[in-house]
């Protein structure tokens, strides 16, 4: 696996493949786990040669986040895109992405989709992530791109980037991988403690509770949700949305929408937990 800290040294390796090799990205913050490995599979069977970025972007933490602390493991990381025959790991330092500092003159604003759920809980979020994401785009020149559908809203604000800016790329989407107790794998399951930790899986039991109840008829989506975050307070969460939502527009379901998604996010202790659920089979 060729490690490239630079742009100029990450074209001049890309270079040297061929032209009509198709090119797969994954893009990521590191520390990675069994979601990361299951984009890598999927872009290993689609693509010749696969590019992994490491980069935690300054860009989309906000001043309260955990820039600082998120969790870095490099050697680990290495190591594991070494025993999946990664080809390219491209792990920039912050002055070679932002050469002018963390306020560059030039950066991408996500419209309302970038606004609501977690959007409206972290201002400038994904106007950081879609900058960055841009970067790497314009940097390494993919035909392809994965990122995990946990991150259902970065997915889709993702499709729009491309659509809208003609990126020729394809983003596609992974399913979220989920432990055996159906807790979804994320980084941030760290920041839970042992007891946190075995509590955590209700945020997906919630949501499936929403979509059955969906599926059995109720429309009631405000109660729904509001039933799922009493539920989820009782047990020492702090909710911070449950919503039904078109899973394309991100708007609120109505109630012919044919293609629902159910949203949660919730801390729990330091952890900030999101998943989401397909309700409509498509
Ligand atoms: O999903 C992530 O890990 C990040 O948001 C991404 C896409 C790598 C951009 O920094």
């Amino acid at each position: 696996m060729k490690v490239i800290h630079s742009p100029v040294e990450l074209r001049r390796t890309l270079h040297s493949y061929s032209s009509t090799a198709v090119v797969g990205l994954v893009p990521t913050m590191g520390n990675l786990h069994k979601g990361h490995l299951e984009l890598i599979r999927r872009a290993k069977k689609d693509c010749d040669v696969i590019v992994t970025s490491i980069f935690v972007n300054p860009l989309q933490f906000s001043a309260n986040e955990d820039f600082e602390g998120y969790p870095r493991t490099f050697e680990a990381d290495c190591e594991l895109l070494r025993t999946h025959d990664v080809e390219i790991l491209f792990c920039p330092n912050a002055r070679s992405m932002y050469p002018r500092g963390q306020e560059p003159q030039i950066t991408l604003v996500v419209s309302h989709l970038g606004d609501t759920l977690c959007g409206e809980h972290r201002r400038g979020h994904f106007d950081g992530v879609a900058t960055v994401v841009a970067k790497l785009f314009n940097l390494v020149q993919p035909n392809k791109a994965y990122f995990g559908e946990k991150d259902w809203q970065q997915f889709i604000i993702l499709r729009h980037m491309v659509a809208d800016i003609n990126f020729p790329i394809e983003v596609i989407g992974i399913p979220t991988v989920r432990d055996a107790d159906d807790l979804a794998i994320s980084s941030r399951n760290q920041y839970l403690n042992e007891e946190q930790r075995h509590l955590a899986p209700l945020l997906f039991q919630q949501l499936c509770s929403v979509r059955d109840s969906i599926l059995a008829g109720n429309t009631n989506y405000p109660s729904l949700e509001e039933q799922a975050k009493t539920v989820l307070v009782k047990k020492g969460f702090r909710p911070v949305y449950v919503s039904v939502r078109n899973a394309d527009t991100l708007e609120i379901a109505h109630q012919k929408d044919t293609n629902r998604r159910v949203f949660g996010a919730a801390y729990l202790g330091q952890a900030r937990l999101i998943d989401n659920i397909a309700i409509d089979s498509t």
